[in-house]
């Protein structure tokens, strides 16, 4: 196995066309954050990059809906991203973007460097011209009649209407959105990056080098992509705005984003060190870097040196992207390292909803830290708690109020609050001495250590929910251990004992500061105040930090209870989202819409196992005390049976009886706030996070199979 010297970590770059919700921070930038955080406070080399992606036609579609230019769109969210980061203290060495001249630089090198080689592969094909603007048209810009349904408001990749994606030929009449007027085809050229080429090399680099020590979702979704056969891939576009494509022949194209954007985490890294050795800090944060000097030059060690252990932190949708298109990219460079390894989450959703900024279903950062000012570590806290590591998870503000109240103050502001106080009374804040040590003070430490052991293992294979749980385990024993201990009591009696355990009770805190200080880091400086101690100060092997004598900081409370009706708040204000959603009142932004990587593959064998029927549903109503579900009666021709789903927020009862879904009729029947469900109705999401009942075409008998 390869010995590492160093880390680079990165996490996707953000496209600079809007505000960002907690889904993204959940996916890439907390978790990497944790990881970084904790490698730099175990001494070792690593570095995080970022910057924002401000290539694409994402970000002229926005300036079109804005009224405005692209400049100014990435301009405005840059500057927007950059400051909330801050805000949430995700310690970046630097924070770069895709804009600067260094990035077009790099990445016209990397695109000659391959092209020198000869591994693109230059073909035709007819495209939309707008001749009025004398612009080829990206898919987007085409709008035109549905083949599928008829609407006429359908994009050239997509119909938002029946959710079929299409191909800008396929559209009836289709119109450019850029002039009205009805675009012409012409032959236009592209190179293209024979992936199939790479099979072989993917198959042994990821299929077999990383079989063991990828997750689950990131080496399965890798592994059907592989196996289900790669094809070339253009690497350049007929667009205005993005990196030019540096050959002659190629006016008015640049390179695709997604061959611009991963080579953004190379350009970062240029731009890192050339700041630190200009000593003009523009984008790189020297604060927060534990590479304290350097030369231009050094970035070649972060990216080609093979002792690089090249970290990606992304959510699922960019699976494909950082495992076989960038990789196959630096495989054919040559000399760059390759992912060690790429976390990739799963998705968070909100209140039982898909997340979404355009509908407005989500949490942005911004509004978060407008209504929780200095409870940015709570957000962290909880996102981290319920992080999407292996599947799909949820974010509710009721559980966010109660892991606030129940965990944070209730566990860990408790206990140092306690072990605070006490010290003040008894000692004047001086740290007293350890008399005898007994088994109770032995299983303390030994709990301790076993925490953070675990800590430790955890966060370095990427399991940091498991990690932050064992993290309050320490709180935890710190509270049992003075439960058990009770020196409010001992201190009438046994001014020994008492003086023992507050002494214990006080290294537990100090344990805390250190380790905490990744997941919550505003809440570890607070404590470290509140100590009087220093992360520079601490020793990781030893149980004790503070000795007798030591004297404390002032007592000061590490987080507050949120109560309830700052929670309504945020709940009423979903729930006008909500009927605003409904009433379809809240505009759509489909581009953000991206189709499902495709799981893993199954054989037909286990696809027959599904019963899958024809039924017509009899009759709806809503679940008591449950807003997203619905109770249904469905004829299956055999039997008619009951059904809980969670649609209830989509769908109106009153609108379904007399229609056709199709059901998965030999799902194990499970109770569902007690009543007993039998059977799941189909039901495809929709690019605007809204659902969509899977129906026959035509009436179909009920009971038919489907297959
Ligand atoms: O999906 C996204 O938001 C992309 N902007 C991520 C780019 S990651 C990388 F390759 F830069
Ligand atoms: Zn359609």
């Amino acid at each position: 196995m390869t010995q590492f010297k160093r880390t680079l970590v990165t996490a996707a770059l953000p496209y600079a066309n809007g505000p960002k919700h907690i889904g993204h921070l959940a996916g890439a930038y907390i978790p990497a954050d944790i990881y970084t955080r904790y490698l730099r406070s175990c001494g070792e080399e690593v570095m995080y990059v970022c910057g924002s992606d401000e290539h694409g036609t994402a970000i002229p579609i926005q300036a079109q809906k804005e009224n405005t230019c692209a400049k100014d769109i990435i301009d405005r969210y840059h500057n927007l991203l950059k400051s909330n980061f801050e805000k949430l203290g995700i310690a970046f060495d630097i924070y770069h973007r895709t804009s600067d001249s260094i990035h077009h630089e790099t990445a016209q090198e990397f695109f000659l460097k391959l092209y020198h080689q000869g591994l693109f592969t230059e073909e035709e094909s007819e495209q939309y011209f707008d001749e009025e603007k004398q612009t080829f048209l990206a898919d987007r810009y085409i709008k035109g009649t549905c083949p599928n349904c008829g609407f006429d408001g359908a994009y050239g990749d997509q119909c938002e209407k029946c959710g079929k994606s299409l191909s800008p030929n396929e559209l009836i009449n289709p119109i450019s959105t850029l002039s009205l007027k009805t675009p012409v085809l012409r032959t236009t050229k592209h190179w293209y990056l024979p992936l199939q080429n790479y099979e072989p090399w993917l198959k042994e680099w990821l299929l077999e080098g990383h079989k063991e020590d990828w997750k689950p979702n990131t080496y399965g979704q890798s592994k059907s992509w592989i196996e289900g056969g790669l094809s070339p891939r253009a690497m350049t576009r007929d667009l205005d705005w993005g990196v030019k494509v540096p050959i002659n022949g190629a006016d008015g194209k640049v390179l695709y984003v997604w061959f611009d954007a991963p080579i953004g985490y190379i350009s970062a890294t240029k731009a890192f060190f050339r700041e630190l050795e200009s000593g003009d800090f523009h984008y790189a944060y020297p604060q927060h870097s534990v590479i304290k000097s350097g030369s231009r030059a050094d970035w070649t060690k972060w990216w080609q040196d093979k002792e690089t252990r090249l970290i990606h932190f992304i959510g699922k949708d960019n699976i494909v992207f950082h495992c076989i298109i960038f990789p196959a990219m630096l495989h054919a460079a040559g000399d760059f390292v390759l992912p060690d390894n790429v976390p990739a989450n799963e998705f968070l959703n909100l209140e039982g909803d898909k997340m979404s900024t355009s509908r407005k279903w989500s949490v942005e950062m911004e509004d978060y830290f407008k209504s929780f000012e200095g409870k940015e570590d709570v957000m962290r806290y909880v996102l981290t708690a319920i992080a999407p590591e292996t599947k799909d998870s949820d974010f509710s503000w009721k559980d966010f109020q109660t892991r606030n109240n129940s965990e944070l103050v209730a566990i860990l502001g408790n206990f140092v609050n306690r072990v605070a106080v006490l010290t003040q009374k008894y000692y004047n804040g001086s740290v007293p001495a350890a008399v005898h040590t007994t088994d109770a003070d032995n299983e303390l430490m030994n709990e301790v250590q076993r925490c953070t052991l675990s800590i430790d293992e955890n966060i370095r294979s990427f399991k940091f929910r498991e990690a932050l749980f064992e993290l309050m385990n320490i709180a935890r024993a710190g509270n049992k251990y003075l439960a058990d201990n009770e020196p409010w009591k001992t201190i009438k009696t046994d001014e020994e004992r008492t003086a023992t355990v507050m002494h214990y009770a006080i290294q537990v805190c100090a344990q805390l500061a250190w380790w905490m200080e990744p997941f919550m880091p505003f809440t570890s400086a607070k404590l470290y105040q509140l100590l009087n101690f220093s992360a520079e100060k601490f020793e990781r092997t030893s149980f004790e930090q503070l000795s007798h004598g030591h004297v404390l900081g002032e007592p000061v409370h590490l987080f507050s209870n949120i109560e309830d009706a700052i929670i309504e708040e945020q709940i009423n204000k979903l729930n006008e989202t909500k009927i605003a959603i409904q009433a379809n009142k809240v505009e759509e932004k489909p581009d953000e819409w991206k189709a499902e990587e495709q799981k893993p593959s199954v054989s037909f064998d286990e696809f027959s196992k599904m019963d899958i029927r024809v039924g017509t549903i009899l009759s709806a109503e809503k679940v008591k005390k449950a807003d997203k579900l619905l109770k249904l009666e469905v004829d299956l021709g055999f039997e008619v049976r009951t059904v809980v789903s969670g649609i209830a927020l989509h769908f109106k009862p009153e609108d379904l009886p007399g229609k056709q879904v199709c059901v998965l009729a030999n799902l194990e029947p499970r109770m569902i706030k007690g009543i007993e469900s039998k059977g799941m109705i189909l039901m495809a999401d929709h690019s605007d996070g809204s659902l969509r009942m899977i129906s026959p075409a035509e009436l179909t008998a009920v009971g038919a199979s489907v297959k």
